[in-house]
């Protein structure tokens, strides 16, 4: 099994590509933090279209909930995150059943989570501090196909 978890948004685009990745690259679950209304006829279609999609749409409260619920399912608790215990994701090996964690565009992944997971980083070259959070969602699951499932 393996599983994406956006621990916390702002914007719905970020979650429609990291949903539409996860649905490309066969994610089973796609677990959001918090409840959000969505406004406008163009998201409402898009939330609507991605029910469709393969991954299982799972949105939990709190940080607690999501901590039970990726211990119960014995996933290995992967965070994407720019810190100074992190390993870059070209020296990182991944188990079969994992959950990738990626933080709010603000604040990150908040700090109990962060705390029971091995934190993985991409390494920045240029300018910018920090990679878009759906890109680094992409990137991170697409590592994971190339090195798990493509033989
Ligand atoms: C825009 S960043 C949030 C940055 C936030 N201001 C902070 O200081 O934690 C959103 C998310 O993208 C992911 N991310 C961005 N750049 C990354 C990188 N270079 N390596 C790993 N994850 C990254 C992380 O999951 C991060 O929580």
């Amino acid at each position: 099994m393996k599983a994406v978890v956006f621990t916390g948004w702002k914007h719905i685009l970020n979650l429609a590509a990291i949903i539409r990745t996860a649905d490309g690259l066969g994610f089973d679950e796609v677990i959001v933090l918090g409840r959000k209304k969505v406004k406008g006829k163009f998201c409402k279609k898009a939330l609507k279209d991605w029910l469709e999609y393969k991954p299982k749409l799972i949105q939990l409260d709190t940080t607690n909930e999501i901590k039970k619920y990726l211990v119960k399912k014995n996933y290995s608790i992967v965070s994407m995150e720019l810190d100074d215990e992190a390993i870059p994701l070209e020296n990182f090996e991944w188990s079969k059943d994992v959950a990738i964690l990626v933080g709010h565009e603000n604040s990150g992944v908040p700090k109990d989570l962060r705390d029971i997971s091995t934190k993985v980083m991409l390494n920045m070259k240029g300018e910018v501090k920090c990679m878009n959070v759906a890109c680094d969602a992409s990137i991170a699951m697409y590592d994971y196909h190339l090195k798990m499932e493509v033989t």
